[in-house]
């Protein structure tokens, strides 16, 4: 199995079967972590570098175990110490490192388009860790690996986003994804946390938490990003918790085998209490466990282009 695919910049841009296609990979990659020896020589010789304009804990640390369990070289660059302070561009940036026979280029950017800039522009795969609000792909297939682990096929799994949908590149990802899967996406949250026609895109929309959790197979919670909100979007914190938290109450509501999700970093007490984020239901820790080997397999099926001052030999 194989993509044809340079880089991975949205699941926006990958049809039904190259989603199953990477979801098929996972399994063997999940297997190796039962070894004793957790490495496979998949990427031998390559070079894989970070490069995050944007704090990370989960992605950045998930790709750099990723990468060296299938034995590439990894160099993180940390861009507050980088030339980029002294002006560089992102292009340029991308060519030294190219230069330096990067294979794989992992970014995180505040911009929206940004991963997709630096594809156009090199021949190493460009991997998009979160651009903006846009997209953030392979927490996307995290998230659906996991649901898919869980409850064996998306055929009519009715999958709840709750929270800030405006500013979360996973929300995006992820319906993007449900949708060609088969799956039912709801969204809820605070009207002016809900894009405006998001029911174009086939998603159904409440505003009121407690109808909407009554239906959900899935649960997906997303934090309040607060630093991305240039007004405030909502009366106060304290609204927002009486209104959207997902509490052990509100979870008493639900269908008994519902899936909790969060993609982290969790805001405890504001979009979920530590009863419910540490509740039998929840599977935050498993889709970070999984976040490796999805890595791994989209690393693994990726295809950086032959750089031409390289020998095939
Ligand atoms: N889910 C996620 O992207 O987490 P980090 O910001 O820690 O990478």
């Amino acid at each position: 199995m194989s993509l044809n695919h340079k880089d991975l910049l949205g699941l926006q841009f990958l049809d039904k079967k190259e989603l199953q296609i990477i979801l098929d990979s996972v399994q063997p990659f999940k297997t190796l972590f039962t070894r004793s020896v957790k490495k496979a020589p998949t990427l031998l010789g390559k070079t894989v570098v970070t490069l995050f304009y944007e704090p990370s804990t989960r992605t950045r640390t998930s790709f750099e175990i990723a990468a060296k369990r299938l034995s590439a070289d990894i160099v993180n660059i940390t861009v507050q110490a980088s030339s980029v302070v002294k002006g560089e561009s992102l292009i340029d940036t991308g060519k030294t490192l190219e230069a330096m026979n990067a294979d794989y280029i992992i970014i995180r950017h505040s911009m929206a388009g940004a991963p997709d800039i630096l594809a156009r522009n090199l021949d190493a795969s460009v991997i998009n860790a979160g651009d903006g609000f846009h997209e953030h792909p392979t927490q996307g297939l995290l998230d659906l690996y996991t649901m898919y682990e869980k409850k064996k096929s998306f055929e009519g799994l009715k999958v709840l986003l709750v929270g800030d949908i405006l500013h979360s590149r996973v929300a995006k990802s992820n319906i993007w994804a449900l949708n060609k899967m088969g799956a039912k996406v709801a969204v809820a949250g605070p009207p002016t946390l809900i894009p405006p026609r998001i029911e174009e895109l086939g998603v159904k929309v409440f505003y009121n938490l407690d109808e909407a959790i009554k239906e959900a197979d899935v649960i997906n919670i997303l934090r309040i990003q607060l630093e991305r909100q240039k007004e405030n979007l909502f009366p106060s914190v304290h609204e927002y918790v009486e209104l959207y938290q997902l509490t052990k109450d509100r979870l008493a509501k639900a269908k008994k085998e519902v899936l909790i999700m969060h993609p982290g970093p969790m805001n405890r007490g504001i979009e979920i209490s530590s009863a419910v984020a540490d509740s039998p239901n929840a599977v935050i820790n498993e889709q970070v466990t999984n976040g490796i080997a999805v890595r791994m397999a989209v690393l693994y099926l990726l295809k950086p282009k032959v750089k031409k001052n390289v020998s095939s030999n």
